[in-house]
C-alpha cells in the first residue's frame, strides 16, 4: 500500500460507540503529543494522530505563519485541502467512518480544524477547538455545517488568541448551521482542568 501524505498514528477503538478523533497537535508538538489526551478524553475511541507538514524552524504546523497571527490565506486553504484529502485516505485505510470524526485540536491543530469546517466541512462530524482563532475569515457556506456540534474552549489570559477571536470564530462557524459551545476559562494558551472536563463532558454528549 501507498504512504499516506502525513506521517501518522492510528490507535484502534475498543468501544463502537466511542467517536473516532482525529488530533491535531500545537505548534512545535508531534503525533504522539496529544494520544494521552484523545485516551483520557474519549476512552474506547480510535486515535488518528497526523504529525503538521510544514516546519517553522525545526517546528512541526499544519500551516505556515508569517508573524504571530498573520496568516497567508492561500497558503492555509492548500494546506487545509491536503489535510481533507489525508482523512479521506486514512479513514478508509483504517476503516474509520469519517463521517463520526471529531478533530481535537490545540493551538495552530485547532486553527487548522476550524478551517477544515469551514472549507471541508465532510471531513469531520464535530470539533473540540482548544485555544482556537479567527485565521480565514470567511462564514461556512449556508448549511454546510448542520448537524455538526462545536467546543470552542478559549483561556481569558491566553496572549495568543486576542479576545474577541472566540465570539467571531463562534459566528463563522454558526453561519454554517453548526451548534457551537463557547467555554471560556481563566488561564492562558497553556490547557487547564476546566478545558479537559468540558471537553470530556462534549464527547460524551452525543
Ligand atoms: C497559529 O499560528 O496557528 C497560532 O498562532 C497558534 C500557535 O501556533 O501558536
Amino acid at each position: 500500500m501507498p504512504p499516506l501524505s502525513y506521517h501518522h498514528l492510528f490507535e484502534h477503538g475498543s468501544d463502537p460507540n466511542s467517536p473516532p478523533l482525529l488530533l491535531l497537535h500545537g505548534t512545535g508538538g508531534d503525533e504522539h503529543d496529544l494520544l494521552p489526551l484523545g485516551r483520557a478524553l474519549s476512552p474506547g475511541s480510535a486515535l488518528l494522530s497526523p504529525r503538521g507538514n510544514v516546519s517553522e524552524r525545526g517546528a512541526p504546523r499544519f500551516f505556515a505563519r508569517l508573524g504571530e497571527g498573520r496568516f497567508d490565506p492561500a497558503e492555509v486553504t492548500q494546506r487545509t485541502h491536503e489535510l481533507a484529502d489525508f482523512i479521506t485516505a486514512a479513514t478508509t485505510r483504517h476503516g474509520l467512518d469519517c463521517r463520526q470524526l471529531i478533530a481535537v485540536g490545540f493551538s495552530n491543530g485547532a486553527n487548522i480544524a476550524a478551517t477544515l469546517l469551514q472549507l471541508r466541512p465532510e471531513s469531520l462530524a464535530g470539533a473540540v477547538l482548544l485555544r482556537a482563532m479567527v485565521v480565514l475569515d470567511q462564514p461556512a457556506a449556508a448549511g454546510s455545517l448542520a448537524g455538526k456540534r462545536v467546543l470552542l474552549a478559549s483561556g481569558t489570559g491566553d496572549p495568543i488568541v486576542p479576545g474577541d477571536h472566540p465570539a467571531r470564530l463562534a459566528a463563522l462557524l454558526r453561519a454554517g448551521g453548526a451548534t457551537v459551545t463557547l467555554q471560556s476559562t481563566a488561564a492562558s494558551h497553556g490547557l487547564a482542568a476546566a478545558d479537559i472536563a468540558a471537553a470530556k463532558i462534549f464527547l460524551a454528549d452525543r
